[in-house]
């Protein structure tokens, strides 16, 4: 399906809008924020149900070069559509991807401590921290709270 901009711009704004998951302030330009999932050198994908967007995630290098090897990814699922298994069924069609595409390990490089579901998920889908960044996300609700780097081979 073709998916217009504006789906994207909805899952955006409402994700970031309670500043405890992504960097992004809530004052994120229109098209910053839909360069960051259609950009150069990205893949992207959304969940569809029945022609409604209700999540989406992007596929990108890592590094470029000799860090390109390794993918990142970044997952945004509509809140009104949380826990119903659209992020799993996201993060499992990305690992597919990106394997398809000759990646041969994924790793985030941001997921905020106090994300549960975030963290719960890439558990779940194969990821181990391997890092974390002290006091590195400023929480809206919590204040500075750690970061960590998630990573998986594929
Ligand atoms: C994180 C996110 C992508 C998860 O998507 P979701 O559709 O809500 O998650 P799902 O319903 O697919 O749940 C996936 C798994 O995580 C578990 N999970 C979900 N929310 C959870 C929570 N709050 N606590 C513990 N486990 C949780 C579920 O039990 C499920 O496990 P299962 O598949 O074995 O049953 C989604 O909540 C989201 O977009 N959050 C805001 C943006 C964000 O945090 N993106 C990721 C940044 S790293």
């Amino acid at each position: 399906m073709t998916t217009d901009s504006t789906d994207i711009l909805r899952i955006f704004r409402a994700v970031v809008a309670p500043g405890d998951t992504y960097s992004f302030e809530a004052d994120t330009r229109d098209d910053a924020a839909v360069a960051y999932f259609l950009g150069e050198g990205i893949t992207s994908f959304v969940a569809d149900d029945n022609g409604r967007v209700i999540g989406m995630y992007k596929l990108i290098a890592n590094r470029i070069g000799r860090g390109s090897h390794v993918a990142n990814a970044s997952f945004m699922v509509d809140p009104s559509e949380h826990g119903k298994g659209v992020g799993r069924a996201l993060g499992e069609h990305c690992l597919d991807e990106a394997r398809r595409q000759g990646y041969e390990a994924m790793q985030f490089n941001f997921v905020v401590s106090t994300n549960t579901a975030g963290v719960a998920l890439w558990k779940k889908l194969g990821f181990n921290i391997v890092g974390t960044l002290p006091k590195a996300f400023d929480h809206a609700r919590l204040g500075k709270v750690d970061a960590y780097v998630m990573h998986r081979f594929l």
